[in-house]
């Protein structure tokens, strides 16, 4: 497998009251293209940065050092890129993030906004956006596609809102697909849904995921790969099997703990039990 992405000796520093907060410590990462990741920490960990930093999105009084290159396939050459990466978001990098009301336009129907993001960043047409649109929506399976593209966001459920995020997000049929906390604000069940909407859109598409989630539990249902981020430095990366059943650092063993409670093999069990 090739690199998509090489983060080399990442760190980011946010200023805040007048001191200096360091957010990332050192973090070095291969992602390959076509696995699945799971980014995983308790809060505050940096999960956030480091997905910002890789989608281009951090602010711009963040202090970062180190690199992050991105290989687009045979087709570009490899680039280094700091912080305001524009032209990789929202094309070749697809975002969703925990709370898909922030995310939304509340003013905009659910059509209108997932055939913006096809027209700004494809270039297509207005009614081609519109039928990619729509066939987004169908394939994020929402009931009643028709109805959903006229809907305004706060005619939506939560699971529903982010079945729209998630077709926006993939709009552009990006490489790298990054859910910050995805799933996060939703009620058991819906998780549950997501998750697997996730999986097979992915599956699908043949997209680089990288999951990031405080639950270790639930990302292992998805990820083939697990990295634990403690207090911005990456502390343990391995196989998902191995993080479950083997885990080298204490601090990977309490975030199981504190999230199972239970045996690894029903865990792991599930992984590609919903489709
Ligand atoms: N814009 C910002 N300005 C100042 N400090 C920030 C900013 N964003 C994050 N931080 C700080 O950087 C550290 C890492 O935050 P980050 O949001 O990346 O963690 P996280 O793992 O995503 O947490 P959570 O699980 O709560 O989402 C924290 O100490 C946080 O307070
Ligand atoms: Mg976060």
């Amino acid at each position: 497998m090739t690199a998509l992405l090489s983060i080399r000796d990442l760190s980011v520093r946010y200023r805040r009251d007048g001191a200096e907060v360091a957010a990332l410590n050192g973090v070095s990462l291969e992602v390959e293209a076509g696995e699945r990741l799971a980014i995983i920490g308790e809060s505050g960990s940096g999960k956030s940065t480091l997905a910002l930093a890789i989608a281009g999105l951090l602010a711009r009084s963040a202090k970062i050092g180190g690199t992050i290159e991105w290989s687009a396939g045979q087709l570009q050459s490899s680039h280094s890129f700091k912080t305001s990466a524009g032209p990789l978001l929202g094309r070749d990098i697809g975002f969703v993030f925990q709370d898909p009301s922030s995310s939304l336009d509340p003013v905009m129907t659910v059509g209108k906004q997932i055939a913006e993001v096809v027209n700004t960043h494809l270039g297509l047409g207005w009614s081609q956006s519109l039928a990619r649109a729509k066939t987004l929506v169908e394939r994020v399976r929402l009931p009643d596609p028709q109805a959903a593209l006229r809907a305004y966001p706060h005619q939506l459920s939560g699971g529903q809102k982010q079945r729209v995020a998630i077709a926006a997000a993939i709009a552009t049929a990006p490489k790298l697909l990054i859910a910050d906390e995805a799933t996060s604000a939703l009620d058991t069940i819906v998780q549950a849904e997501i998750v697997a909407l996730i999986r097979r859109l992915v599956a699908e598409d043949g997209m680089t995921l990288i999951f990031i989630s405080h639950d270790i539990a639930l990302a292992a249902t998805l990820a083939e790969r697990i990295a634990v981020l403690r207090h911005g430095e990456l502390v343990e990366v391995g196989a998902t099997e191995k993080i479950i059943n083997a885990p080298r650092q204490a601090y990977t063993r309490a975030l199981l703990d504190a999230h199972l409670g239970l045996d690894a093999e029903p865990l792991l069990d599930r992984q590609g039990a919903l489709t």
